[in-house]
């Protein structure tokens, strides 16, 4: 028997289920985002060939938005889909009009990943995202949150993208006191009990379902303040009733992240030029360029040890201060040491850079901030 549609032009009703609450407080309450289409225009499975959504625009957002706020992604999606507006040019782009494209969102692995999901979507499905999220999974980039947001919301597969917003709503709702990362699985299972019994009726809006959640983490259940007065789940949230929602979700302690330390190498020539070189492809920041650095490791570097990983024998002399940046697992504190090169000189592998053109190399942020701190701390002299 088909599922009695939701009523989306009432008021949220206690006697009906959560996804119909959350579907009619999305209604009314939906952040207007540039990949959006708007609630209730949302794929479905049922009208199979027609998407309201663009799945490669759905694709392009999803991978932008892991570990990055939708404040920040806006611009650069838009920049994205008016260089590139169809996943074939994307594909057909050089990787480093991606990478300088990319430059200030972080994590350039992921924007590596795009461009290869990019060309095996070309390559190996003619151009077609896969439909499921089984089939997105094998694409480079994709793992389970991205590949269920985005069956959701671009295909309106029965699929729910479980992310710390949606951890959070969910730990409330059904008051799960276990901490988390522990309780990661456990919440997983509650959060899916949101979603209506699957059956055989696919044109349920799991996208706008999907949304719905992440819209009420992020601007009504609030880590800190949650706004339960505002909320379509107050009336049997278990942890609002028992007063424990600011509470979860509970965390287990976690370990301080590492500092790391190491020194980066200002080497200027005398018409102002700056050595710049390329990563190596592998490992973090992988193959962006970078103001030339020693290893980044726990221990102290003494002057010795850190000269010997220069680009080149010279007098160095540190700059006062130090470049502080935030890593997933560690932090990491620079020293800026400079020396005058002779023109000329310097390493082969080297790219020899004036100020005036570093605004375009694609930089990532901590090499943006050595950069800076090297120019203010020698602006004079
Ligand atoms: N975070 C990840 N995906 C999102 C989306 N589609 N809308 C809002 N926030 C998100």
């Amino acid at each position: 028997m088909a599922r009695k549609t939701p009523d989306l032009t009432t008021e949220p009703n206690i006697a009906d289920p959560p996804a119909a609450r959350l579907l009619v407080w999305y209604r009314a309450h939906a952040r207007e985002l540039p990949w959006r289409v708007a609630p209730g225009k949302a794929a479905s499975s049922s009208a199979a060939g027609h998407h309201a959504a663009d799945p490669y625009a759905i694709w392009l957002s999803e991978i932008m938005l892991q570990q990055t706020t939708v404040v920040t992604v806006a611009p650069y999606f838009r920049d994205f889909l008016a260089r590139w507006p169809r996943v074939e040019d994307l594909a057909e782009a050089p990787l480093d009009a991606v990478l300088s494209a990319w430059a200030g969102l972080g994590y350039y692995a992921r924007a590596r990943n795009l461009h290869a999901c990019a060309r095996a979507v070309c390559a190996d499905h003619g151009g077609r995202f896969p439909s499921t999220e089984a089939g997105l999974r094998t694409l480079p980039g994709i793992g389970p949150y991205t590949a269920a947001a985005i069956a959701a919301i671009a295909f309106g597969r029965r699929a729910l993208p479980v992310d710390g917003n949606v951890e959070r709503v969910t730990a409330r709702y059904f008051e799960v006191a276990a901490p988390l990362p522990g309780a990661k699985a456990a919440l997983r299972r509650r959060a899916e009990e949101l979603l209506p019994a699957g059956n055989s009726d696919e044109t349920f809006p799991y996208g706008d379902l999907a949304q719905a959640l992440m819209d009420l983490g992020a601007t009504v259940c609030l880590p800190a303040k949650p706004r339960c007065g505002s909320c379509p789940l107050a009336a049997d949230c278990r942890g609002r009733i028992s007063g424990l929602a600011a509470e979860l979700p509970r965390r287990a302690p976690r370990r301080a992240r590492p500092l790391r330390r190491g020194v980066a190498f200002w080497l200027t020539r005398a018409d102002g030029a700056v050595l710049l070189r390329r990563r190596p492809a592998r490992g973090l920041l992988g193959g962006m360029m970078e103001v030339p650095s020693t290893e980044w490791r726990e221990a102290a570097w003494s002057a010795d040890e850190a000269s010997a990983q220069a680009p080149v024998a010279a007098p160095w002399r540190p700059l006062p201060g130090v470049v502080r940046h935030g890593f997933t697992h560690f932090r990491l504190e620079l020293e800026v040491w400079t020396a005058p090169a002779e023109i000329g000189s310097g390493p082969d592998e080297g790219r020899w850079t004036r100020p005036r053109d570093l605004g375009a190399v694609a930089l990532p942020t901590l090499m943006r901030k050595v950069v800076r701190h090297a120019l203010e701390t020698t602006a004079g002299t």
